[in-house]
Parts: structure tokens; sequence; C-alpha cells
């Protein structure tokens, strides 16, 4: 199968959208829900690297009985690098642990290698605050306990700085758990053949458990699509499949929304973007989490069809869409029947009550008006049961 997708890679800079002023650090810091009584008494404005360490070390006495988040670069982790991913804002490696240290424990549980991901560095000083905003959101999300320990999202295994090869970063750089199978793009992409319908379903499963926890948690993702989903093996080595789904790449999270506040997506990436986000200057928490929930659908019809470009016209030879068709057609809501024809034209085998399951999903998701994706389900907390099993619903938490 083709792996150059470049319509994927689609993500855009929305920087007139960016709350870019001075104060937005200091503000994200001031907005803090975790360890606040701790963070207001040691934070001071003295920088963003002094801004960063106070509150990372505010977080770290949050969490009980766990290891330093602070890692010497040097002293535990392997010079020897692959690079996994080279973006516009953002490097991510691949890296041993350094041979005899005493993180013998941490090789134990997360293995013989982590992903180093770094923010690029910028010249630019407006861009520059983005990049601290958007490193301090991913810390803040992938620490805040709920969500920190939830099977379905990334781990942070800690924290750390170092010069490295070919970047001038002077930002700290995340040590995540790392996946050797890579995204969801990556899995479906480059398998020989098509995931089945068990293991699809358990992905989006996953998927929807996941952003189920950073909703119960106040917390919108804001870039939802199958680059920012790893996949890992399962621990549970009895299980049917053999996968786990985690949701990554927390740079464009939004949080502490107040009940009258009005904010804006950071890096959303078009083809998985609700249509509302074109017309409004700003969205509450409840319509920022809609948007997740839009992106979630698509994200269940991609990983349908293979994760290959679902906007392709169902009975022609054409181009895929334009950004503009797409947007039309989710203005239009014919992109819903696209996406519920669309299966019906898959031999996948899943016979009637799969197929319903699926449209279930669609006309619950991908609906032009926001009101109308009413996938959530109350009694469980949770998209997981609707979305993704509704068959199985007794079976979600
Ligand atoms: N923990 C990880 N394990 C393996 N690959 C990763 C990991 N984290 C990120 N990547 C790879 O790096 C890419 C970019 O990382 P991401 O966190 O999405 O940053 P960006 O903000 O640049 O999109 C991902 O799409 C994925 O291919
Ligand atoms: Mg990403």
């Amino acid at each position: 199968m083709s792996t150059s997708t470049p319509w994927l890679s689609n993500s855009f800079p929305t920087s007139s959208r960016l709350d870019v002023d001075s104060s937005a650090l200091h503000s994200s810091l001031e907005g803090i829900s975790l360890s606040e009584s701790t963070l207001s008494e040691s934070y001071n404005d003295s920088g963003h690297f002094a801004s960063f360490v106070t509150l990372v070390a505010g977080l770290e006495r949050s969490l009980n009985n766990e290891d330093p988040l602070f890692l010497d670069l040097d002293i535990w982790l392997s010079s020897n690098r692959t690079v996994i991913a080279s973006g516009a804002s953002s490097r991510v490696e691949k890296v041993g642990w350094n041979s005899g240290n005493f993180k013998g424990k941490y090789k134990e549980r997360w293995g013989n290698f982590v992903a180093l991901k770094y923010t690029r560095h910028h010249t630019d000083a407006s861009r520059a605050i983005v990049n601290w905003k958007q490193l301090l959101s991913e810390v803040r999300a992938l620490l805040h306990e709920p969500i920190r320990y939830h099977p379905n999202i990334v781990r942070l295994l800690g924290i750390t700085w170092g010069a490295v090869e070919g970047m001038q970063s002077n930002f700290p750089a995340l040590v995540l758990e790392l996946s050797e199978m890579g995204t969801l793009a990556q899995l479906q992409l480059n398998s020989e053949e098509s995931l089945s319908f068990d293991i699809k379903k358990k992905l989006c499963l996953d998927v929807a458990k996941g952003i189920s926890i950073l909703h119960a948690c106040n917390v919108v993702h804001g870039d939802l699509k199958h680059e920012n989903v790893l996949v890992y093996p399962n621990r549970d080595t009895s299980a049917s499949v053999k996968y786990v789904a985690k949701i990554s790449d927390f740079g464009g999270s939004v949080m502490d929304l107040g009940a009258d506040d009005f904010r804006s997506l950071h890096t959303p990436t078009r083809p998985w973007l609700a249509p509302e986000f074109f017309s409004s200057n700003g969205m509450s928490e409840i319509e920022l989490k809609l948007t997740d929930v839009y992106a979630l659908g698509l994200l269940v019809w991609r990983t349908i069809v293979d994760g290959q470009n679902p906007y392709l016209p169902l009975h022609s030879d054409a181009e895929p869409m334009s950004d503009s068709q797409i947007y039309q057609m989710k203005c239009s809501n014919e992109l819903l029947d696209l996406a519920k024809e669309g299966v019906l034209h898959l031999k996948l085998g899943i016979g009637s009550d799969g197929i319903d399951t699926l449209h279930y999903v669609f006309e619950n998701t991908i609906q032009f008006i926001p009101s109308l994706r009413n996938c959530y389900d109350h009694a469980h907390r949770s998209y997981a049961s609707r979305v993704a099993l509704r068959t199985d619903a007794t079976n979600c938490t």
C-alpha cells in the first residue's frame, strides 16, 4: 500500500487565532488546576525556563511515589539516537537507556528504548511563546493523574534538556514511552493486509476511551487524527486483540476554560477539523469538545478504510477532494452520506449489525450541527460505549 500521503500532513498553524500575547504563559500558569497552592507560592514570572521548571517541579511533587521526572540526558540516556519523525515544530528520536544506570525498573516497565520529543527553536519571539505554551499544555495534560495513568494515553516518563545535533532547541525534551509500531496511520498504511474488523473496532474503542478521560478532565485534545494515535502491544497477552491504541501529541490541547470563556484550537489539521471552526472566533468548552467528537468520527471512518484517504469520490478515479470541497461536504452533511454509503461498498464481512453500528457512529459524530453529535453516554461518562462498541456496550466504562 502506498505510504505517500501528503494530504494527511495538512497541519496548519492558525497564527492569527493563536493567543500569543506576552501574558499567555503567565496566564496559562496562573490557571493551573494541579497543585495550585504549591505552585502559586513558588511561581514568579522570571522567564519561561524558570517558569517551566517551577511548574514541573510542582507537578512532580503532586505525583506520589514516583521516580523523578527530570532526567539527565547524558546520564540516563544513550547518545546513540535515530530520528523517527521530523516536522515543522518538533523532532522525535528513538533512544536507549544508558547501560548500567539505575533506571533498571524503567527498562523493565517501558522497554529498552524511549521516544524523545524536541520542540524546534524559533527566532521569532511570538512563536517561542507559542511553543512554550504548547509544551506546557502537553506536560500539564500528560501529568494530570487521571490522564497520566490511563491505558489509552501515551505515558510521559520524564523531561530532559540537552544539545541535539542539527537543532538549536533550548526547549526541554519530553521522554515518552516509545511505540515501536508507530502511529495508527503507520500501522494501517504499512500493513500488507487489512486489520480485521475486531482489531479496528478495538483500536477505535481505545481512542474513544482516551477522549473520554480527557473530556472528563475538561481537556480538549484539539488535533485528533491517525498520526496522533500510537499503537503498542497489548500487555494482556491473553487478549484477543494484540494491540492497544494511545492518544498522543497534546501540544494543541485546550484546558482551563471557565463557564464564560471562549477559545479556539491551536494546531488543528484541516481534513479532520469540524466545520464550525471556520465560522467561530472562539468556542466554549462544550463546543470545543464537540470538535474532538467530530474528529473521532472521522478517525473511525478512516480506520475502516485502512488508514487511507476516506475523502475519495466513491464512483470515479478522480483525484482526492480539495480542502474546500471537503469543507463544503462537511457543511452540507454530504460527508455523512459519503461515509455511510462508503462502508456499504466495502467488503467488510460484518453483517448488517456491523454496518448499523458504523452508521450509528457516523450519524452521532460527523454531523454538521454540533448539538447532533449525541454520542456521549452520560451513564458511563464515556464516548466509548456509544461510539466504538454500541453492540458490546455493556463491556465499556
Ligand atoms: N512515543 C512515540 N513513539 C513513537 N513515535 C512517536 C512517539 N511520539 C511521537 N512519535 C512520532 O513522531 C511524530 C510527531 O510527534 P507528535 O507528538 O505528533 O508531534 P507534532 O506536534 O510534531 O505532530 C508522530 O506522528 C509519530 O510518528
Ligand atoms: Mg502530531
